[in-house]
């Protein structure tokens, strides 16, 4: 793995800124039973009924078939063929070849129980020259895979962008006609799929797709441009979600539920007493200020315009309108958290740097804290009132090895997602609208910049084969399910 990933962004903005089943071998499937009268049993922690499980995906990280089916090319295609740009040279060429395997990888959920699937659709797919003519065969597609998940009982719940931006677009989110464009393509999916697909998500990890990608360069297009481009393209991408929910709404068939699947930063308090906790929110609000808080307040609050001073995007009439546009959910991608102190400072709150011998995961930049679970949701739903929450992602990498006999005892794994699950069912009984948790990953899969060298699937890849395997952490989600329960 490389030094620096996406994954210490949101260490490093903290600290910089002043605000500154199918038929496989391995775990055996049904055998662990007797959920009849351990069922009926009150654990103390069990999850409201009808919470929804589900796993989730993004089409560059599985789909492959990147030149089948009139696709386009997308920034990520471009960025993995260019040298030195990701683990290995790695691409999502191939990837896990769900654009062919997708009935198998249906199954696969199929077998784990999950009620949702989350998945993204590829904007190049569909349009590949990101604008202007839609390619017929890229909507097939997902007309296959939304069939087959709805024949199989499962909700498909989409994200439309999650990061495979048309190649095509000039200047890509430099460019405020991106925004519009993703409207455009925002219509035309609702208009096709809305009929059977009830759950959109706009964006996917606005900051990613932002900072990293062009302040960074460690994400396509892989630039490193000034501040003030980057707080314009920070815009683009506010706006784009903003307008996309817009046109959603406009061109359903019929009702649906609209949200984003953020990453908003979490902030635990160093301790659960009232000045910590009015701490955390503080900085909930504060640190996410170009993002959740501006979708949420429809402004750009005074701590985000004084920091970046005369740097200030343009923002035209109408946007924030369009911005801040109701929501029917918020999706948080849950992952890491920061500590934070009530502090004599202007903004309230002093962010705690990690002690060198904090314990982490199998990862430079997961750092042991379940707690993040919990105050995700507490902190965003104390401060903003959202009508519904879900976790759209969570999930870890460990050193999964697959044995002779095809298994994958990723302990780590199960330790991880245990203890936030539990800590999402102190959310949920504690009476916060959280509706359900989409775990991160269905399968390995392209990692981004990490290519294929970070497992972050409940499913071991074999790439050589393409073949699935499921890991123990599957067996363990697939129990977590039928009990709707913490096991
Ligand atoms: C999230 C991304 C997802 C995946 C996981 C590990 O930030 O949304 O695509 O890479 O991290």
């Amino acid at each position: 793995m490389k030094d620096f990933t996406r994954r210490r962004f949101g260490q490093t903005v903290a600290a910089a800124a002043a605000l500154a089943g199918s038929s496989i071998p391995g775990f055996a499937f049904g055998q662990t039973g007797a959920a009849g009268s351990e069922a009926d049993h009150d654990s103390g922690r069990k999850f409201p009924d009808g919470f929804l499980w589900g796993c989730a995906t993004a089409a560059y990280q599985i789909e492959g078939g990147a030149k089948e089916g009139g696709r386009g090319p997308s920034v990520w295609d471009v960025f993995s063929h260019t040298p030195g740009k990701t683990h290995n040279g790695d691409t999502g060429d191939v990837a896990d070849d769900s654009y062919h395997l997708y009935k198998e990888d249906v199954r696969l959920l199929k077998n784990l129980g999950v009620q949702t699937y989350r998945m993204s659709i590829s904007w190049p797919r569909i349009f590949p020259e990101g604008k202007g003519q839609p390619n017929p065969a890229g909507l097939d597609y997902y007309n296959r895979v939304v069939d087959e998940l709805l024949a199989n009982n499962i909700a498909p719940f989409v994200t439309l962008f999650h990061w495979d931006l048309p190649a095509a677009l000039p200047g890509g989110w430099q460019s405020r006609s991106t925004s519009l464009a993703f409207s455009d393509y925002a219509a035309y999916i609702a208009r096709q799929l809305s009929d059977r697909v009830k759950h959109f998500m706009t964006t996917n990890e606005i900051a990613c797709f932002t900072d990293l990608a062009y302040r960074d360069g460690s994400f396509a297009p892989g630039l490193k441009l000034p501040l003030k481009d980057v707080y314009q393209i920070r815009h683009h991408g506010i706006l784009a979600h903003g307008l996309g929910v817009q046109a959603i709404r406009a061109n359903a068939k019929g009702p649906v539920q609209v949200g984003l699947a953020e990453n908003a930063q979490v902030f635990v308090p160093v301790m659960e007493t009232e000045e910590h906790i009015r701490a955390a929110q503080r900085a909930t609000r504060v640190m996410n200020a170009p993002f959740l808080t501006a979708l949420m307040e429809g402004k750009y609050i005074d701590e985000y315009l004084h920091s970046i001073g005369s740097d200030e995007p343009r923002v035209e009439a109408g946007d924030f309108a369009a911005i801040a546009s109701p929501l029917d959910f918020v999706g948080d991608n849950v992952y890491i958290c920061n500590y934070v102190s009530a502090a004599g400072t202007p903004t309230g709150f002093e962010i705690e740097p990690w002690p060198s011998s904090y314990p982490r995961m199998y990862s430079r930049w997961i750092t042991i804290s379940p707690e993040c679970a919990y105050w995700a949701i507490r902190n965003v739903c104390d401060l903003w009132h959202p009508k519904a929450m879900f976790i759209t992602e969570n999930g870890t990498p460990s050193a999964d090895v697959l044995t002779a006999d095809g298994r994958v005892a990723d302990l780590d794994r199960v330790m991880y997602l245990r203890n936030h699950i539990a800590n999402v069912h102190r959310a949920a009984v504690e009476g916060y609208p959280i509706k359900g948790y989409f775990l991160w990953s269905l399968m390995d899969n392209f990692e981004w910049d990490d290519g294929y060298s970070t497992r972050c699937g409940i499913h071991y890849v074999d790439y050589k084969t393409l073949k699935r395997y499921p890991k123990l952490s599957a067996e363990w989600y697939r129990e977590l399910i039928k009990r709707n329960e913490v096991v």
